[in-house]
This record gives structure tokens, sequence and C-alpha cells, in this order.
């Protein structure tokens, strides 16, 4: 291939992988022992997920997981991230399920069997429904649920997997969930937003203490960390005072408000004045801001878009930005701004959002700059939704999604080179799944999935970053 991305120099320890999700992909929503999660209950209800679909099924993993492990080993992937499912290994949330954890048991010696290296999630966004019933992250005594599943799933895979991550992107499991509405439990109380804020941030920080003691006991070399959704927010118009008033409010609220407890242990000063009203210092008590920032290995960063900020209300014709996305489209909090589409002359993928490699260039220099003591960062998700077409001879000649991920990579090669320590880069994903609440109709993988047979076909997106990734290595 003739990109650039194919002529850069890689660190010869430079991972690269492709991610998923239990939800969007293992199905067998009530086998195994598996009971509903907070996702199969949203599904339920009504108008929450577009088409009506549900992740019942997904992508039929569970039951093809060998064959989706080889396809990975022949793209030749150097890691596969993937999360286990609470509500499949403590599905009422107390007792461990035995067989749900033989899932991953099995999953993760077919990896090494392949010599692909597990990056184990252990929240991405399935909450056991039996806990949403209490509470759910609005309550305190979840996050004390949280290191009890942790601890379940170190004992049987702790010998084996060494790289852990607490929380994929909890903003999406909090604000979203519990205040935008978009994503399950499908909620509009910003009190209850702010305390699952907080309390998915004491989880990762007692999490992270529980399995480093139990690592630490057993002799283990493990390394622990959490990925956050991260974005450059850019004021509309940068001379304007109320767009730049407007993108600090939605830097605060999606950016610091989760760096800063863990990096530096404390909320940032101004996100605690534009939130008083709904009570997050009442949920910080003593203790828990030195516990929440117990040190980590790394630092995952989930990446797709810039987010154009105006403060100035919506045109009326503007409703693109209110669709489901991985964002609220408005800030769920009281202020005028919102995160506008503004045309700035940028192509879009299906998912309407602004195709932009140089914003993951500047934000993980950025990140260095600002943070003196960031860990090491991996990208852990980075891809693109288009609408794919089924070629005569079979074939999907994504070229778009193609384009997207190598410039995405180029964009981080640059970002080395201006002193960003980055690590690794997964793409997300490895197979079309179940996209939240757009259900099956926004296709992310780089592996096609059809949903009436499952079977699996490479894009052309796939053999490119295969090369990519020999290529890489003839370099290194
Ligand atoms: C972030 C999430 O972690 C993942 O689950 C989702 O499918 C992608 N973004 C694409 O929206």
């Amino acid at each position: 291939m003739n990109h650039p991305s194919f002529r850069r120099d890689w660190p010869a320890d430079f991972i690269w992988g492709s991610a998923t999700a239990a939800a969007q992909i293992e199905g067998a929503a009530h086998e195994g022992g598996k009971e509903d999660s907070i996702w199969d209950a949203f599904a339920r209800v009504p108008g929450a997920i577009a088409g009506g679909d549900t992740p019942d099924r997904a992508v039929d993993h569970y039951h093809r997981m060998p064959e989706d492990v080889a396809l990975m080993r022949s793209l030749g992937l150097d890691s596969y991230r993937f999360s286990t499912s609470w509500a499949r290994v403590v599905p009422g949330g107390r007792a461990v399920n035995r067989e749900g954890l033989d899932f991953y048991s099995r999953l993760v010696d077919e990896l090494l069997g392949a010599g692909i290296l597990p990056w184990l999630t252990l929240y991405h966004w399935d909450l056991p429904q039996a806990l949403q019933e209490q509470g759910g992250w609005a309550n305190r005594d979840t996050a004390f649920r949280f290191v009890e599943y942790a601890e379940a799933v170190y004992d049987v895979l702790g010998d084996r997997v060494t790289h852990w991550t607490t929380f994929n992107e909890p903003l999406c499991s909090s604000l979203i969930g519990y205040v935008g509405g978009e994503h399950a439990p499908g909620l509009n109380d910003p009190e209850a937003g702010l305390a699952a804020v907080h309390h998915q941030h004491l989880a990762h920080g007692l999490a992270v203490e529980r399995l480093r003691g139990l690592a630490d006991a057993a002799g283990r070399d493990i390394r622990l960390g959490i990925t956050l959704n991260l974005t450059n927010a850019v004021p509309n118009d940068a001379a304007d005072p109320v767009d730049l008033e407007a993108a600090r409010r939605i830097d605060a609220l999606w950016n610091r408000m989760y760096l800063e407890p863990l990096l530096l242990g404390a909320y940032p000063a101004d996100l605690l004045a534009d939130v008083r009203e709904f009570g997050l210092d009442s949920r910080v008590l003593p203790g828990d801001l030195e516990q929440i920032a117990q040190p980590i290995d790394f630092l995952g960063v989930n990446h797709y878009h810039d987010d154009n900020v105006s403060g100035h209300p919506l045109p009326a014709d503007a409703a693109p930005s209110l669709r489901p996305t991985d964002r609220p489209g408005r800030s769920p909090f009281p202020g005028s701004e919102h995160v506008s589409t503004p045309s700035r002359g940028l192509p879009r993928t299906s998912m309407d959002w602004e195709v932009n490699p140089g914003g993951l260039t500047r934000l993980l220099v950025r990140l260095g700059a600002e943070y003196p003591n960031l860990p090491p960062l991996y990208v852990t998700e980075n891809g693109a939704a288009y609408d794919d077409v089924v070629s005569a001879d079979g074939a999907v000649h994504d070229a778009e999604r193609t384009a997207y991920v190598l410039d995405h990579v180029d964009a981080i090669a640059d970002a080395i080179e201006q002193g960003a320590d980055v690590r690794g880069y997964f793409v997300w994903s490895l197979l079309d799944n179940f996209e939240w609440a757009w259900g099956y109709e926004k296709r992310f993988g780089i592996v096609r999935v059809d949903y009436d047979t499952f079977e699996r076909t490479p894009k052309d997106s796939a053999h490119a970053f295969s090369s990519l990734i020999a290529r890489s290595k003839t370099h290194a």
C-alpha cells in the first residue's frame, strides 16, 4: 500500500490490536448462567434502540470465539481488547457464576495460544440489572460490589492476563446513561449522573488498589489502567467569548472531570462551580480522592472526533447533533452550550462525526503537556462507521474506513514525533456489532458480519490494517 503510515518507523514493542466489548458481540444473553444486564433491560424499552434491536444474539461471539480468535491471528494482531461481562460473571450482583468465568478463561487460553496479548476491560457498560434495581451507580455500594467482581475475575484470570482496565469511557456510562438518557439505564437525573461519575471513580481506585495488592502478593507483574474518551472541545468561533466559555464547560465536563481526580486527586474547581446545584461535592467522602488517584500504569484514550462547541442557541434546523451518539449532543447541565455540527468543511462518517486525524495528534500531545505525571498512553479505540456495500465478489471495499484508520495511525506517529508517549493502537472494532442505541444499523467492524448467517468477512480495511502491522515490524 502506498499510504504514509506504511513508511513510518514504529517502536519495536508498539502494540497493534483491535477492540470489542462483551455486550456488543457475545450474544448468549441468557445462556451459561448470565442474567440481564442493564442493556438487556434497556433494549426492551420501546423506542430505546434503533430498529428495536437487542443484544440477545449480537454477533454470536459466545459460540464462535475460537473462530474469532483465529481471525485475529490471521490478521496478525498483537493484542485483543475485550471486556468481561459483569452480568455473566456475577449475574445477580453477588454470587459468582463459575460458568461465566470459564468462558473468559477459554478465551484467554485461546488468545495466548495464538500469541495474542489479552487486554481485559472489567466494565464496558453492562451492569447487572439486579444492581440497577438497587440504584446502580447512583448507589455508593455499587463501587464495593465492583471490587468483588474485579477480584472474582482476577482470581481466575490473574495468572494469565497482564493488562487490566477498570472502566471503559465512564463518561458514557454515567452522564449519557443517567442524565442524557440515550444509554442504559435511560435516566434524566443530573444528581444521579454526578453520583455515578464519583462512584465509578471510587470503584476504579478501590479495584486498582485491590488488584495491585493481590498481584504484588503473588509476585505477578500486571499493568493497571483506565480508558477515557477524550476530546478537543473546539470553540466554534475562537474569537467569540461565548463560544470560548462553552468550550471550557464542555472540556471540564467531558475531559477534566475524569482526568483530574484520577491523575491529580481533585475535581477541577471550575467544574465544581458549574455543577454546584447537583451535589457532586456532597458525594465526596473523606479519603475518596486519595483512593481514586491510585497510581496507574497506563491511560487508554478513545478518540473518534473533536467536538465543535458553541454557546449560542442551536438553529432550528440543527437536529442531527441531537441524535443518539457516544456523547450527549447537548450538555445535560444548565447552560446554553451545545456541541453543534456547523460544517468546518470536513468529511463525516455515518455517525455524522467529523473526520479530522490532526485532532488525535493534538489531543495526545496536549495530554502530555498538561499532565506531567501522565502514564504511557494507548489509543484503545479509534475507528469509523460507514454504510458498507458488499460487492458482487462478496468483498467489502471500504475505502473510507481504510483511509480513516490509516490516517489516524499516521496522526499517532506525528504525535510520537512530537513527544507523546503512545505505545499502542486498537482499532474499533474487530467485528460489526451492537452499536448501543443505534443497534445494528451502524457498522464499525474491519470485519463484516452477516446478521443472518453470522458469517465473518474481512473488509479491505482489515487487509490494510494487517499489512500495516506486518510492515511496521519490518521497520522496527
Ligand atoms: C466507544 C465505545 O467504547 C464503544 O463501545 C462504541 O461502540 C464506540 N465508541 C463507537 O461508538
